[in-house]
């Protein structure tokens, strides 16, 4: 009987997420940058490719990240819906000072810091980020999204990027282009 109703319960959330990516299991265990230099992070992202939310739909979508006095990090989220510029601020923290890569964001003061995991950059060019949130263990909902520092890469960079993200068994096949043309200030 508990088995059915954790199994009622975990197909209605399948159902619910199913628009987005869902797999059987824990999450991932991916490494992460190295020596994380938030410092060299800061600043303006544009989204080259990300694995679907739902929440993210849109063209020209870029991320700035700035430091508050307080010494937590503003996020600030433009992306282009209809032909309308929508801006959404939250923040971001580093949750534990050992590992500095493993950011979580917010974008609400009611909703929990969700993970924000910085896989790897080089900080002028390309950031590999990583989100995974486990639901009863049974299986996890994640979002990957490859960053640039300018609104394309080129695609051997692309290449690399989902081969870092396959290599810790994040699961690249549904990862889509964010359309970075005809946006202010770019090609
Ligand atoms: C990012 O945000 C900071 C703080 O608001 C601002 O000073 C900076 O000009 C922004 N950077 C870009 C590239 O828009």
């Amino acid at each position: 009987m508990k088995r059915v109703v954790v199994w009622m319960f975990s197909l209605t959330l399948v159902i619910s997420v199913s628009s987005q990516v869902f797999h059987w299991g824990p999450c991932p265990t991916p490494l992460v940058q190295p020596n994380f230099e938030l410092n060299r992070y800061l600043g303006k992202w544009y989204e080259i490719e990300k694995l679907p939310a739902t929440y993210e739909k849109g063209t020209c979508i870029e991320t700035n990240y700035s430091l508050r006095p307080d010494k937590t990090i503003r996020v600030v989220y433009v992306r282009t819906r209809k032909g309308k510029v929508r801006t959404a601020e939250g923040t971001a923290i580093v949750q534990n000072q050992r590992e500095p890569a493993k950011l979580g964001v917010s974008f609400s003061y009611f909703t929990p810091y969700s993970p924000h995991w910085v896989l790897s950059t080089d900080y002028d060019s390309v950031a590999l980020l990583y989100s995974c949130t486990e639901v009863l263990r049974l299986f996890h909902v994640d979002y990957a999204w490859i960053l640039s520092r300018s609104r394309s890469l080129p695609p051997e960079t692309i290449y690399h990027a989902k081969e870092v993200f396959s290599r810790d068994n994040i699961d690249v096949s549904r990862m889509v282009p964010t359309d970075q043309h005809g946006c202010e200030g770019g090609a």
